[in-house]
């Protein structure tokens, strides 16, 4: 009898837990796509993660759903229990459980693949599950495009939500700027059409506020004219002499802004197994040539490769794919820094890049570790344009040109992770105090708005806290209105907003 008793329960407990499952509650109640661990396609889109190590981690099924409706579908379903889950779309974002979950189901954008080009409304709706060599290659013969990733490999989904820095932000303000609706399934499943009019806070708050306030199945975006373009990678030796000169160089470019056409990636890299330190810029022309002038100074630096031509701007983003090395973990951090004057240049900059040196150097002996570091100018330029869109979460002024720097630190063995993630923090957290020093020091704008770049940011970084106080409000009012018990708080990683 007690054993009986027993039995009943354990078998009312098992039908219970199996009813709340997600993943096994989408698989008997929708038509939803489920890859169930171990099979072949779960194992290939797990291998999908830019970092292994997001990939190493194991949610209990992916669902793939290819409507709004199904989404929706999904987000009713996680009401009935309380699993942690991860909305992925690139993969590309290195933060572990930001696109990745250990159990719990990984609700992947791949099938919200649309890109539909109108050429009435100059408009394309684009699906967050196209990466953005893709969604180039699809409106190649428009003759327009859209404003988007610099790397072809990464996703439309998460980049758009924080913000986005595209080749073409000189010309059109950050990709987000761009945005002229979003359809997002919010937290109680209902589906909603975002845009300036509609659900204006929200809009707003969805430029540059990551995945706190639902899931985005939709970005109808601003196109624009698009010819051929001209761009390509110069590679440099980093002896000292060479690494002062493109030192020089970015925060002349910066500063001068040659050609609102224009577009370059700074980056220097460390293999510190073979001591080979080397510079890479990316560089980028909208247009079929760049006019005279534009990149001289640093073609002048005596580049060891140039690879640069006229091609299709396809080609161009796919082309930069040489850059994703899969196969090893990555950890991504961030800072922004007021552009130091001409005089002070050589000094704010020679520190800044001694600093990664120094603290890069802690690292040697972790197998496969690669840093790097990237300079990208952000010119006040930028910031007019935004505001001219309708703003975004950053808020950018346009009292002061900045440099937004990148960093990253990849290696092959989780073990090594605990002593990279020092390293990552050391490197942004000593720019910070080297920033500040010169702020005190009245080397640099000591009234300079600094807010961090999301799509860049390191996980323990205060990106909600570094923006404007009103952006924050604004970020918590809309959470309230639309995610009043804290469903994508609670159960999803990603920056979140810190409490009133
Ligand atoms: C090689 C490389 C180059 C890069 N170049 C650039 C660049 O030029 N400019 C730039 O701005 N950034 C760049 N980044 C950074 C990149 O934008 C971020 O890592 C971004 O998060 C990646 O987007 P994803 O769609 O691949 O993201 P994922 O890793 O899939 O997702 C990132 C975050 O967004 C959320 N998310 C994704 N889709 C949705 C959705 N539909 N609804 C709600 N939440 C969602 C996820 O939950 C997650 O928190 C680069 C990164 C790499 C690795
Ligand atoms: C849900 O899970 C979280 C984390 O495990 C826990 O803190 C929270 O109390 C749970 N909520 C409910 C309603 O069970
Ligand atoms: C600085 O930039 C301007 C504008 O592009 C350019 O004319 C000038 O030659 C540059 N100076 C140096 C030292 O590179
Ligand atoms: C980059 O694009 C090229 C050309 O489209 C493609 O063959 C390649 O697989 C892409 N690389 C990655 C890492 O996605
Ligand atoms: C869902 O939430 C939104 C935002 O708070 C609200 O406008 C809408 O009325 C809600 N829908 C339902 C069905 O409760």
């Amino acid at each position: 009898m007690t054993l009986n008793r027993f039995m009943i329960w354990a078998v009312a407990l098992a039908a219970s837990v199996a009813a709340q499952n997600t993943c096994e509650t989408v698989e008997a109640q929708t038509a939803i796509k489920v890859l169930k661990s171990f099979t072949i396609d779960y194992n290939k889109e797990q291998s999908q993660y830019w970092s292994t190590f997001s990939g190493d981690l194991k949610p209990t099924c992916i669902l793939e759903p290819e409507t709004s409706e199904e989404v929706a579908a999904i987000v009713s379903i996680l009401h009935k229990n309380n699993e942690t889950f991860a909305i992925k779309s690139g993969g590309h974002n290195p933060n572990n459980h930001f696109a990745s979950v250990d159990g719990g189901p990984l609700i992947s954008t791949k099938r919200l693949n649309e890109v539909i080009f109108n050429a009435d409304s100059e408009t394309v709706r684009v699906g967050p599950g196209n990466r953005w060599d893709e969604v180039g290659e699809k409106l190649d013969k428009t003759g327009y495009t859209v404003v988007g990733g610099r790397i072809g490999n990464v996703g439309v989904g998460g980049y758009l939500l924080g913000n986005g820095l595209s080749f073409m932000s000189t010309e059109y303000g950050w990709a987000s700027n761009s945005v002229i609706e979003y359809t997002v399934v919010l937290a109680n499943s209902s589906i909603v059409t975002v845009s300036e009019t509609s659900h204006p806070d929200l809009w707003m708050a969805l430029k540059g506020g990551g995945n706190n306030f639902g899931i985005v199945t939709s970005y109808l975006l601003q196109a624009y004219p698009q010819g051929d373009v001209w761009g390509g990678n110069l590679e440099f030796e980093a002896t000292p002499e060479k690494t002062a000169a493109i030192l020089a160089a970015v925060r002349n470019f910066t500063e001068n802004y040659p050609d609102k056409k224009a577009g370059i990636i700074v980056t220097s890299e460390r293999t510190l197994s073979t001591l080979l330190n080397i510079w890479i810029l990316f560089l980028y022309y909208n247009g079929p040539e760049p006019p005279q002038g534009v990149f001289d100074s640093f073609l002048a630096i005596g580049p060891t490769i140039n690879t640069c031509k006229t091609q299709r701007y396809a080609d161009l983003l796919s082309g930069n794919n040489w850059s994703v090395l899969k196969g090893s973990i990555y950890t991504i951090g961030t800072e922004t820094m007021p552009l130091p004057s001409k005089e002070d240049g050589p000094e704010v900059m020679q520190a800044i890049y001694d600093h990664w040196v120094k603290v890069s150097d802690t690292t040697k002996f972790v197998p496969g570790l690669i840093a790097s570091i990237a300079f990208q100018p952000m010119p006040r330029g930028i910031a007019t344009i935004s505001k001219s869109k309708g703003g975004d979460m950053m808020d950018l002024d346009d009292q002061h040109d900045r440099i937004i720097i990148e960093l990253d630190y990849s290696f092959y063995y989780k073990s090594d992770f605990d002593q990279v993630d020092i390293a990552m923090r050391a490197t942004y957290g000593g720019f910070q105090s080297i920033v500040k020093g010169y702020q005190q020091g009245g080397l640099l704008a000591s009234d300079a708005y600094l807010p961090l770049f999301m799509n860049d940011g390191f996980y323990p970084q205060d990106y909600f806290g570094r923006l404007r106080p009103e952006k924050l409000q604004l970020a918590q009012s809309v959470q309230a209105q639309v995610d009043p018990d804290g469903f994508w708080r609670d159960r999803t990683g990603g920056f979140k907003i810190p409490s009133k």
